[in-house]
């Protein structure tokens, strides 16, 4: 097994492993992995979808998308299709996955089916190193606080998005998370909050949330953070969504990204409630 790193935050791509061999024994290797460099990723991997699901399960009970429609005969798989001529894609912004729920997703298994030739890498950013490295003051003001996180609605994760397809909920939920949680596996301290879905924290007047939560976000995106991934056809991607945010890049400018299709199938599995 090869294992490197890929930038000095987190993140790895790890060679000599297969991810057809959805055995116990694998996924564990896999799992100590993730828990240490909090993404990983894997090229040439040509799984089927059944393989995919059975590696998701390792980790959990794999959880079906609040809002967007799962693939026919594999409900807990979403298709992420940018279409050619759409400047914009699916996760274009910082977040971590469905926070908004009363269980955030734990982790997620992405796979590249197709890539454009260029444009549409994914970045990572480490939410343990945000908090070490945050502001003594703030650490002070927020460190037993909850922020309220929303869904913001289905029609945010569909309408804007050609192929994304609605699965007929239009809810929207919103939740209270501690805004520093520990991991429940590594009992690290992780910085929770995100640019997307978090709204408010409880106790403060809406002008200084707003002002907190301003200077978090721009904390949290500090690009010594992160790391960048490449994708080729047939990689899989798999992160730690309790630790790291992650932000798909829709780079599609014309005569450059623009005209290219991108196409990943996601499945996530279920976490648990942050504390
Ligand atoms: C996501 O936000 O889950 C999608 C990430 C990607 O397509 O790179």
């Amino acid at each position: 097994m090869d294992v490197k790193l890929l930038s000095g935050a987190l993140g790895a791509e790890i060679s000599g492993i297969d991810l057809k061999d959805t055995s116990i024994k694998n996924f564990e290797k896999i799992n100590k992995l993730l828990l240490e460099h909090k993404v990983i990723f894997f090229r040439n991997q040509n799984i089927t979808a059944e393989e995919q699901l059975a590696l998701g399960k390792h980790f959990g009970p794999l959880e079906k998308h609040v809002y967007v429609k799962g693939r026919d005969e594999y409900p807990e798989i979403v298709r992420i299709i940018k279409k050619p001529n759409e400047k914009n894609q699916w996760g274009e912004n910082w977040h971590s996955d469905v926070s908004y729920n009363v269980k955030p997703t734990k982790a997620v298994i992405l796979r590249s089916i197709k890539i454009p030739p260029v444009g549409g890498d994914t970045m990572f950013a480490n939410m343990e190193l945000a908090w070490e490295t945050l502001d003594k003051n703030l650490k002070e003001k927020i460190k037993d606080k909850k922020a309220v996180h929303s869904s913001l609605g289905g029609a945010f994760f569909t309408d804007d998005y050609e192929a994304m397809e609605s699965n007929g909920n239009h809810t929207e939920y919103t939740n209270e998370h501690p805004i520093v949680r520990t991991h429940p596996e590594t009992e690290k301290k992780i910085l929770f909050v995100n640019w997307t879905y978090t709204k408010k924290i409880i106790g403060l007047e809406k002008k200084e949330s707003d002002e907190i939560l301003e200077k978090i976000f721009e904390h949290q995106a500090r690009l010594d953070f992160t790391c960048r991934f490449r994708w080729t056809e047939n990689a899989v991607a798999i992160w730690d969504n309790r630790s790291v945010q992650h932000y798909a890049i829709s780079d599609f400018f014309p005569g450059r990204g623009l005209g290219h299709e991108r196409i990943m199938d996601r499945i996530a599995i279920e976490g648990d409630r942050p504390n």
